[in-house]
Order: structure tokens, then sequence, then C-alpha cells
């Protein structure tokens, strides 16, 4: 009896599942349909898949909000990740949205409780009302067909974007109608209503995209030059991308697309005013940002006012230079770092003179706006340098590459604005100067020795004329003052070095205990360097997390190819710094040095880096007291070893939080020391001119006159420590008087209430004797004279010194001024700070160094 009462059990319980089964079946049939026909109605709760089931459209709710808004999202992301509103401005109250296709054929959304109409297709006079559908396409595009086949399409989504350009969307404007693709921010986060940020294209000029604040220009992409827009040389198709740039007499667009459907990546304006490309990365459930863009100051339209040059590269230094042939135009004003209102031609030197004007070539730079300038059609190089030269009031000239679609000669005429370095890509702009300047030039490039590869170009016209005229400049003026053009020019000009295929590879090197690495393994090991292996970015290059195929993971540093070394000279340092073994340092395991590239390879850390726990709220909460206490003890022992026990005596020059790795056990590690070795040799006289380090970190000596030493890691130390217990960037934002951490960590201090910056999120788990001696300790290190410092190991000896405070009281810290940003519409003034430098230093050094 037992058996068979089971038995039946068993049965209908089968039954059971089989209903349930078929009606999950039923389900997921009524919902993943992909199109509305008319007199079928969607209400909120229903959803459109699409076929792929990679796109649903339907009713949701953003964030907090309550309110109910009808839009597509991706289907497959777990994370609810909107790309496209309906109703963005005017939201259902409630569930009672219905949508239908309504007499006149158009696709509409009302309240079914007020029958009020909320969003409209709003297309007027289609062919056969009776027959039209929408389909929500695998791309993620509404359409609405207004015929049987679905093959004349009414109106689209993709013509309508709210924040986000998904692949195959085109942005940009429609020659004969003017019609216009606009990506806008959203309000916030609860609210997708139309925010204050656009993105689009105008065409003016020759075409380009701008980023607005309302009214305000706040980033210009510059114009499409054939490969890339000038001013996102990050825009490659190298990675998973295929970037199509369309101009015809129809319109003008730029497209992208993805060649593996598998990877979701998109293109959005965030509530911020930030256009940031985003990839989903299922391993780790969330959005991970590839390119943002404004990213550093120079990306600001017109940061440096008119004819200059924005170089963000030589930190410590004022990024913005005036072009060849020009001087500030308010010179108190440039000392103190606001240019405004820019250059102007130097006094005396006017173009169209006696004698034939020059060029003077720009390199990888982003052209000027072409807002004014002027596009010549099926003009080669030669001849729109002649073009230029031969108008008067032409100040510039670039010419792309027509081949592949690109503009081919742009003349620029009167003002040259918002110019701007990079360390690659970007294009060349070639700005006239007179004959005088181009001698000037000429001689101080000469005379400086440098293997940089400076280009000029003469009017061949008046070629012979002009080399005596130059040579007799060159004689009259032998001592030369205006070094600082030389300067100006010479920067990211380094010749491209190509090693060709003789290159050691493959083997273990017998004499040293360094790994050379072939390019194939590293590039096998990262999945050819793929975007899904890409760890971060950084001053000297990309970091990739790569896996040997015996299992091993490893990280590895693709240097940027400014690095003017040679490989052998490349090779001994390398091999120097894989010698230097600490249990707080990262372990270089070897290099790969091929064809243009030289990697280092380290040990793979999975705790990434200490920025990731002190700046986090929730992570913070993981490091309690004691474990911070060992991270800063460790940080100290790593950079003892660095500056007093190693072979090699390194100063790290760049220690910053996220130079500092965790270790599965949360041991620190410093990354990235020997950098400055590794780099170049220029780079190792004690005083440098390309100074390589973090604003908030660099001392006031380093930052304004490249001095370092040992001192300025101790500074930069002393920054970290207060980061670390406090929790809170140096650079962030502070009420009250200070300008950063320092500054209001000093004022505290003054008023005995230092304990005040501790970390809340550490709870109780501290000692306060021990914070408070490590605070004493910290602003020891940040004081402003670099002589008042300790050294590393005098902190360390006060570090592990029982409880009680240091006998040396600290002197005043060096302060961050704040540039005052009178006039300008940067949104975020905060970034647009300068170095770590008193009022008074920073007067005498510019004074000097210029
Ligand atoms: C919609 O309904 C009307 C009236 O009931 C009918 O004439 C028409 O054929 C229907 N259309 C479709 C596509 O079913
Ligand atoms: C939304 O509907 C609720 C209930 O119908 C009503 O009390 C509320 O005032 C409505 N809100 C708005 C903004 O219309
Ligand atoms: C539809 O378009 C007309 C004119 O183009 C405009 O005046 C009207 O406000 C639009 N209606 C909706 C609901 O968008
Ligand atoms: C541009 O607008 C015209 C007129 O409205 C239209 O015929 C044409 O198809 C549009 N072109 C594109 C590429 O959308
Ligand atoms: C916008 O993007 C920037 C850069 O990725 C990011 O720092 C910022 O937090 C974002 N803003 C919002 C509101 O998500
Ligand atoms: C041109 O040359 C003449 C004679 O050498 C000189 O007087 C005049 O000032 C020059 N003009 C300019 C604009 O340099
Ligand atoms: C030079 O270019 C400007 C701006 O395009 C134009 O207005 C002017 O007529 C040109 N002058 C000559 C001499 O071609
Ligand atoms: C233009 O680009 C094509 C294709 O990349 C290349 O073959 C050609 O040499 C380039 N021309 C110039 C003048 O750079």
């Amino acid at each position: 009896m037992p058996k068979a009462r089971s038995l039946e059990g068993t049965m209908q319980h089968r039954k059971r599942y089989l209903l349930v089964s078929l009606l999950l079946i039923l389900i997921q049939y009524c919902t993943s349909k992909d199109s509305i026909t008319q007199n079928q109605s969607f209400k909120d709760g229903d959803l459109l898949v699409s076929s792929g089931n990679s796109f649903a459209f339907g009713f949701f709710s953003p964030g907090i909000s309550g309110n109910r808004y009808l839009g597509i999202w991706y289907n497959k992301v777990p994370e609810q990740t909107v790309v496209w509103v309906a109703n963005r401005d005017s939201p259902v109250n409630g569930t009672n949205g219905v949508v239908s296709i309504e007499k006149s054929g158009n696709l509409i959304l009302r309240d079914e409780s007020s029958n009020l109409l909320l969003w409209s297709t709003n297309v007027s006079g289609m062919l056969s009302t009776s027959s039209s559908s929408v389909q929500l396409t695998e791309t993620g595009n509404l359409m609405l067909f207004q015929d049987q086949s679905r093959s004349i399409v009414a109106w689209q989504s993709f013509d309508f974007p709210t924040n986000t350009l998904l692949p195959h969307m085109k942005l940009g404007v429609n020659r004969t109608s003017g019609f216009k693709t606009v990506l806008t921010s959203w309000k916030s986060q609860d609210d997708p209503g139309t925010g204050d940020f656009r993105f689009n294209m105008e065409l003016n000029g020759s075409p380009q995209f701008f980023l607005y604040k309302r009214s305000d220009r706040l980033w210009r992409t510059g114009p499409w030059n054939g490969i890339q827009l000038s001013g996102v040389p990050d825009m490659t198709s190298k990675f998973i991308f295929t970037v199509s740039y369309v101009d015809n007499n129809d319109g003008v667009s730029l497209s992208y697309s993805i060649h593996d459907p598998n990877i979701f990546s998109r293109l959005a304006l965030n509530e911020s005013g930030t256009m940031e490309r985003l990839t989903w990365q299922g391993g780790e459930h969330s959005w991970v940002k590839f390119w943002s863009a404004p990213k550093d100051q120079c990306d600001y339209y017109s940061h440096c006012g008119t004819f200059s040059d924005c170089d963000p590269y030589n930190l410590g230094e004022f990024e913005c230079k005036c072009l060849p042939g020009f001087v500030p135009k308010v010179k108190s004003e440039w000392y103190l770092r606001d240019a405004i209102n820019g250059c102007t031609r130097k006094q005396g030197e006017k173009t169209c003179g006696n004698s034939t004007d020059g060029f003077i070539k720009l390199t990888f730079v982003k052209v000027p706006d072409t807002s004014n300038a002027r596009v010549n059609e099926g003009v080669g190089s030669k001849e729109c340098q002649d073009l230029c030269l031969r108008n008067c009031s032409c100040t510039a000239y670039a010419s792309a590459n027509i081949s592949r679609g690109g503009s081919g000669c742009i003349t620029w005429y009167g003002s040259l604005i918002d110019i701007r370095q990079f360390s690659n890509g970007g294009q060349d702009v070639y700005i006239r100067v007179t004959a005088a300047e181009l001698a000037e030039f000429l001689k101080s490039s000469k005379g400086s020795r440098s293997k940089k590869l400076v280009i000029i170009v003469v009017a061949s016209a008046a070629g012979v004329l002009i080399l005596l005229f130059l040579s007799w400049v060159v004689l009259k003026n032998r001592k030369g003052k205006r070094q600082y053009i030389k300067r100006l020019l010479s920067f990211n000009i380094s010749p491209r070095s190509s090693y060709g295929a003789s290159s050691t590879t493959k083997e273990i090197d017998e004499n040293t205990d360094l790994s050379v690495f072939d390019l194939r393994t590293i590039s096998s090991a990262t999945n050819n360097f793929s975007l899904a292996n890409k760890l971060g970015e950084g001053g000297f290059g990309t970091v990739y997390m790569g896996r040997l195929h015996t299992g091993r993971e490893i990280a590895i540093k693709r240097l940027s190819k400014s690095s003017g070394q040679g490989i052998e000279e490349f090779k001994n340092e390398v091999t120097l710094i894989a010698r230097l073994q600490h249990r707080n340092l990262v372990k270089l395991l070897g290099c790969c040095i091929q064809q243009d590239e030289k990697m280092l390879v380290y040990e793979y850390l999975p705790n990434k880096g200490l920025d990731n726990f002190i700046f986090d709220k929730e992570k913070a909460a993981l490091l309690n007291w004691r474990k911070r206490f060992e991270i800063i003890l460790g940080i100290a022992r790593g950079l003892v070893y660095l500056h007093r026990d190693s072979r090699l005596r390194i100063i790290h020059r760049d220690l910053k939080a996220s130079n500092v790795l965790l270790d599965a056990g949360m041991e620190p590690k410093i990354s990235d020391f020997g950098m400055a070795r590794i780099f170049g040799a220029g780079q190792m006289e004690a005083n440098t001119n390309r100074v390589v380090g973090t604003y908030g970190y660099m001392s006031p000596e380093y930052a304004m006159q490249g001095l370092f030493s040992d001192k300025s890691d101790v500074f930069s130390y002393g920054v970290l420590l207060l980061e670390i217990i406090s929790g809170r960037k140096n650079s962030s934002y502070f009420h009250d008087n200070a300008i950063n951490l320092i500054g209001y960590v000093w004022d505290l201090w003054k008023e005995d209430k230092a304990m005040e910056i501790v970390d809340p999120s550490m709870r109780d788990s501290y000692n306060q004797d021990e914070v408070l001696r490590c605070i004493q300790i910290g602003l020891l290190c940040v004081q402003e004279q670099a002589s008042d410092r300790p050294t590393m190991s005098q902190v360390l000896s006060m570090l592990s010194n029982g409880t009680a405070l240091p006998s040396v009281s600290p002197k005043q810290p060096a302060f961050v001024i704040k540039k005052v940003n009178n006039g300008s519409n940067l949104p975020y003034s905060s970034s647009a700070s300068i170095g770590a430098v008193s009022v008074d230093e920073m007067t005498i050094t510019l004074m000097q160094a210029r």
C-alpha cells in the first residue's frame, strides 16, 4: 500500500510539474513577442523582447522613483540598464499606462485612468494607417512600420536617442532636413527627464561633435580625420569596435558596431555631463568604464584661450602654452595659471610682412575648433600650404588623409582655439609664423642638441632666400632668449624608434633572473590585449591582466610609446629593477620588447589598489585600524628598502594610493617603482624638466621646480598616510578654508581636534594615541621644507615606537592654492586646482623657470 500511494504521489507530482512547465512555456510565449500590431494593447507589466533576447521594451521605474516610464533596456543584463525612454518628461502616475497604435497609425501612450495622451510617435501623413505595427529589433531599436510587410519605416527610436548611443545607431545631422540626433542626459538617476547636458554634431566648417551644458560648450571632439575624431585618439578600431563615419550630400553621421554580439557596450552621456563608454562585464556583474570624456582639464573647451596649446602631460608645469609666435595676452594672469584671455601675436611681429612666412608643425594634437575653418575639397597637402600662405588672414592649416574619408585640407582664419596635446594619436597642425620666428625656432631647436625630432616647414617658393635670411638671423641672435619655445614644441615629438626583428625574445636571459617574454605569449595571455583583460590605465601605459598557459596569472604593463630609451638601456634598467625584492614591493617578473612594444610583466595581485578600499565607503569598512596600521607600516618598510637598503636607492616619484596594491592577505605592495629609471635616462637627473607624478601627492619643490629627492617620496607618503586614516582623497573637496586634506588636517591639528578626521568606517577599532601619533607623523612628512621632513627610516622608527608621540611638532605644511575660476564655465573647478605649493614659492619659481 505505501508503495502504491507513493507511486500515485509521484504521478500527481509529475502532472503538476507538467502543468507548471506548460504554464511557464505559455508565459514565455506570451511575453517574448517582439511586436505590437493594430488592435493590440500593451499595458504596464507587458513586455516586448527582441528576437535574440538582447533588449526588452516595457514600463519601468528608474532608481527610487515611483513613476512609470516606457522604455527599452538590456534584457540580458541583470542590473536594470535603460537605453531609451519614450515619455521622459511626462511620466505615468501609477500603473495605468497603456500603449497602442491609434487610428493615425502612430504609437501612443495614454494614462488609462485620466485618458491623457502622454506620448506619441507623432508622425503625420502615414501611407496606410490600418497596417502599421511596432517591432523591437535585436539591436535595441523600436521601429514603427507603416505597411504590412514591414519595409517602410515611419519612425524609429534610434532617431530620437535619449542618453545612450547603441551600436548601429547614427549620431549626426541630416543635411536636407537639418534634423539632428542628439544625446541628452537624464535629470538624475531617478529621473530620465531632459537634463542639462547634450551631445550633438554641428556642421559649421568641418563637422564636429560638441558637448554642451545648456548653451555652454564643455568639450569638442574635433573633426573626423579619416581614422578617428581628431580629439578622441582612443577611438580606434583596434579593440572590439568598428567606427564608421559617413559624410555625403544626404548627411553626416557617426556610428559604431561591435564584432562580438555577446559584448554589450554603450556610449552614454551621464547626469554629471560626462560621455562614458561602458562595457558589461558579466564576471564582475557591473558596467566597467572603458573611456570617458572630458577627462582632463585640457579637454574643457577653450581651457587655454586663443592661440594656445594645452598640454596635460608636463605635470607640475602650467598646462597652457602659447603657440609659437605668440605670448600671453595678460602676463600677470598667466603667471597665476589663468589662461582665460589666451595669447596674442608677439609685439612687432606681423605675418604677411616683407619676407615669406613659414609654418611650424605641432604633432599629436586636437586641431583647433573648425567652426570657422574652411574645408578645401580635393586639395593635397602641398597645395593646402600654399593656399594658406596666399591668404594673409590664414593662421593655420591641417591636411588629413582624404583616402580614408577625412576632410582633406582645412584652413583656419583668425583665432585658433581649443588645441590640445595627446601623447599619441590626434593630428598634425601647421601654425603660421613669421620668417623671424621660424629662424628663432630653428636656432633654439638646433642649440638644444636634443635628439627629438622637430619638423619645420618653410614655404618653398622663397626657399633659398629664406635660408639666407635665416642664417643671418641665427648669427645675429646667437644668444637665444626664448628657450621656452623649444620646450613648447619639443614635447611629445619623440622619434618613433623601430627595433626591427633583431630583438632578443623567447629565451630566459642567462645572465640575469629576468624573464624575457615573447610578444605572442603576452598576446595570447591577455587574449590579444582584449578589453576584458584591461585592468587600468596610468601615466606610463595600460595595464592588462593575463594568464600564461601554465595557469599563472600576471599583470602586464604596456608602456606608452613615448618612452625614449633604446632596447639595451631598457633591458639593463629592467634587470636592475627586477632584482629589487621585498615583501612590500610588487615583484617584477620580466619584460617583453618587440617591435614598437615595451612591456613589463608583474605578479598579479587580485585585490587591486589601496584606493579601491580606502576611498570606497563599503570596502573601507573591511579595513579596521589594525589592518590600516599594518598597511601604513608595510608601505614605510617598502620605501625604506627602496631608499636605503636596495642597491639602487630608488626614489619612487609617484607614490599614491593606486600604486599600492594589496595581496590576498591585504599586505601592501608598492608598484611602479623604478619607472622613472625604466622610462628614460633623461628623467633621472635630479632636476628634471618632465615631472612625473600625481597632483595632490607631489611635494612643492618637485611640483614647481622638478627637484626630487627621497624627501619628495616622504611627502607623498605623508599624504597617503593621512588618506588612509581619513578615508578621503587629498584632492577631495573640503569646506571651510581648507583647500585639501592636508590643509584640513592641519587646521584641526592646531585646534587639537585632529581626531575628527578619522574615517568613521573604522568605528571604534582604533587606539586614539596610536592614530594621533600617525597623524602627527603624517604632518611631519608633508612639511613645506624638504629638510624639515623626516627620512623614511625615521618615519619607520617613529611608527614602531610604541604609543609615545614623536617629540618634534610639525610645522605648517605645504598648501595648495585654489585656482580662481573667474568667468570660466568649467563645471568642476576642483580638477583645475594646481600643485601643492605656497603662494610665495609659486611666484618665485615661476619667474625663475621661464
Ligand atoms: C482591427 O479591428 C478592426 C475593427 O474591429 C478590424 O476591421 C481590423 O481588421 C483589425 N485590424 C487588425 C490588424 O486586426
Ligand atoms: C497619482 O495618483 C494618486 C492616486 O490616484 C494621486 O493621489 C496622486 O495625487 C497622483 N499624483 C500625481 C502627481 O498626479
Ligand atoms: C506633434 O508634433 C506637432 C508638430 O510637429 C507638435 O506641435 C506637437 O506638440 C507634437 N505632439 C506631441 C504629443 O509630441
Ligand atoms: C534626410 O531628410 C530627408 C528629408 O526629410 C529624407 O528624405 C532623407 O531620407 C533623410 N536622410 C536620412 C539619411 O535620414
Ligand atoms: C559620470 O561619469 C563620470 C566619469 O566616468 C563619473 O566620475 C561620474 O560619477 C558619473 N556620474 C554619474 C552621476 O554617474
Ligand atoms: C619692409 O621692408 C622695408 C624696407 O626694408 C621696411 O622699411 C619696412 O618696415 C618693412 N615692412 C614690414 C612690414 O616689415
Ligand atoms: C582670405 O580668407 C578670408 C576668410 O575666408 C576671406 O574672407 C578673404 O576674402 C580671403 N582673402 C583672399 C585675399 O583670398
Ligand atoms: C592615406 O591613407 C592610405 C590608406 O591608409 C595610405 O595608403 C596613403 O599612403 C595615405 N596617404 C598619405 C598622403 O598619407
